[in-house]
């Protein structure tokens, strides 16, 4: 059974950009007091100010709910503060490194109330690995937040073989309070639910462009002008539904000998690497631009890095 009503203190621990971002979706439950625990000093509040700039501008959250909302979000470099202490939930997002993870939780097991729930923020690393030497591992699972972690819904819940059904139940409520939608994932298994369908798709792309098919503009205009508009309204169950069972079948039937099965990374991308080819993080060419799959000029990499969070807030709140 869900012990959701018991919650009331939450401790975030790391208030790096998914941190900070947490914490302050946490923040939306009125009832809830947030800890953000970093073992070096982070300016949380202006953390939170800058990413939430846009929603305060569009009168999605009014200036006087964020002061509200910034006011229950107390920062602490003190592992023995109170905050740590009184936590009934721990969302763990420090580096991502196994060392510093386990190292986290084995100071807040020792810390913590015996029932509080923790949870793991990796994006890649399994739960079960980051919670393998401690005692309590029934009462520990994975959430993944997806990055901006105050505007994009799913958090994968990922229960590893320990996790028992009351903690992954709470973690679920808990989600679906502070307005996440929370899938869950029922075995720990790499890239959860929702990265592994993101890369079987970027495979696809990465073969399509390697073997000559199409350019790696056609690709993402593709994408963009078919499927991709319309996914958000018919995700691929419910399309393999509308076009039923037999035909989805049939296709399969023939798709799937030819598309890419390899369970390595493309010999493209290692060739692209060595090329310098590292797409926004490339250094410039002569021509002042930065190379990947396409080209790049700093506007354009200025746009399209500030346009995603116009667009996610014109799709999730129509603003
Ligand atoms: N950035 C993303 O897109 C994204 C998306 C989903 C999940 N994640 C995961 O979330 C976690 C955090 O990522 P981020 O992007 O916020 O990183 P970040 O570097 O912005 O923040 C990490 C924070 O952890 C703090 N920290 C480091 N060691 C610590 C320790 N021992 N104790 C307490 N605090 C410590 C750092 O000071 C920093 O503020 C990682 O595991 C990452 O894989 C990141």
């Amino acid at each position: 059974m869900s012990k959701i009503d018991t919650i009331k203190n939450v401790l975030i621990c790391g208030g790096g950009l998914m941190g900070s971002n947490i914490a302050f979706v946490v923040s939306s439950v009125k009832e809830y007091e947030i800890t953000v625990y970093d073992k070096f000093p982070v300016d949380v509040e202006a953390k939170i100010r800058m990413s939430t700039k846009q929603l305060v501008e569009k009168e999605i959250v009014a200036p006087e709910e964020l002061e509200e909302r910034l006011s229950r979000i107390h920062f602490t470099q003190d592992i023995d503060s109170e905050g740590v202490k009184n936590a009934d939930l721990v969302i763990e997002a420090v580096f991502e490194d196994i060392n510093v993870k386990q190292e986290t939780f084995a100071l807040l097991e020792e810390r913590c109330r015996p029932d509080c729930i923790f949870c793991t923020n990796s994006s890649v690393m399994s739960p079960s690995w980051i919670s393998e030497k401690l005692t309590h591992r029934e009462r520990f699972v994975g959430t993944h937040f997806w990055n901006p972690g105050h505007l994009i819904p799913l958090v994968e819940v990922v229960k590893t073989d320990a996790t028992d059904d009351e903690t992954a139940e709470t973690v679920m409520d808990f989600m679906r309070k502070i307005g996440k939608s929370p899938c869950l994932c029922k075995k720990d298994v790499p890239g959860f639910i929702a990265n592994r369908m993101q890369h079987a798709l970027w495979r696809e792309a990465i073969s399509i462009v390697e073997n000559g098919i199409a350019s790696a503009e056609d690709v993402d205009t593709a994408v963009k002008t078919s499927f991709g508009l319309r996914l958000p309204y018919l995700p691929p169950l419910v399309n393999s539904d509308l076009v039923g069972t037999t035909l989805t079948y049939q296709i399969h039937s023939t798709v799937l000998k030819a598309i890419e099965d390899t369970h390595e990374p493309s010999p493209l991308l290692k060739e692209m690497m060595d090329e310098g080819k590292l797409g926004f993080r490339a250094e410039k060419n002569a021509e002042g631009k930065r190379v990947g799959f396409m080209e790049y000029t700093d506007e354009d990499i200025e746009k399209i890095n500030a346009g995603l969070n116009e667009y996610l807030i014109k799709m999730l709140y129509n603003k």
